[in-house]
């Protein structure tokens, strides 16, 4: 896939160029290892506890490219990462093929200007040329109503409710699961 201007563009602030929507590479995945650990070290809007090294996203770069599902970057205009997208299966069981998890995280500095739709509009297009038939979302309801809002911006409809599945700062979590047919 080529480089495409983000849709709809997304800025990072009023004077910077539109972030770009592209192909995760290698060297932006120390960037994405940040990005995620920040979410790590501060929120519930991810249930790991434990910070993750870079073998974790090596990993994660080569199952999705082996399984031909999308892995995007939103980047500004000197390749910064900003943010970034995948879908990975739902499960490794065969018959759950055309199904996947989606993941967004964007950099605290960029969250609430427009690129998170951006990032998830690409994701989106994408997952469906990658012949996905379903998203999933999982979304811990307390700290992400940002993502709930995004998700159902983008046509994810309440899929289920999982009460007291996790535990992290000493809280019990719920999960929504959010659901989208491409
Ligand atoms: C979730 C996330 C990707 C959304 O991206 P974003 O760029 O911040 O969101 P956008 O500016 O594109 O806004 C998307 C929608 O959410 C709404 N929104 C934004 N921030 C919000 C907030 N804090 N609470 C409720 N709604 C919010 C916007 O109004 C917009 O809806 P609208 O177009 O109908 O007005 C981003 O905030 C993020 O990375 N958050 C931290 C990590 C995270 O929660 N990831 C998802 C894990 S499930």
């Amino acid at each position: 896939m080529s480089d495409t201007p983000a849709a709809p563009q997304a800025r990072t602030d009023a004077s910077s160029a539109p972030a770009r929507i592209r192909p995760v590479q290698d060297s932006n995945l120390p960037a994405i290892r940040d990005i995620y650990n920040h979410y790590v070290r501060t929120s519930t809007v991810t249930f790991d506890e434990e910070e993750t090294d870079l073998a974790v996203w090596e990993h994660k770069r080569e199952l999705l490219a082996e399984t031909g599902l999308p892995f995007l970057v939103a980047a500004d205009a000197d390749g910064g990462v900003l943010g970034f997208a995948y879908a990975q299966h739902w499960r490794a069981k065969s018959a759950y093929r055309f199904s996947a998890e989606n993941t967004i995280y964007l950099s605290p500095d960029a969250a609430g200007r427009g690129l998170g739709k951006a990032l998830l509009e690409a994701l989106l297009d994408a997952s469906a040329r990658a012949g996905l038939h379903e998203l999933i979302a999982v979304i811990e309801p307390t700290a992400a109503g940002a993502s709930i809002a995004l998700h159902r911006r983008y046509g994810f409809v309440d899929a289920g409710h999982l009460k007291g599945v996790g535990v992290k700062f000493g809280r019990t979590l719920d999960v929504l699961f959010l659901q989208k047919s491409l």
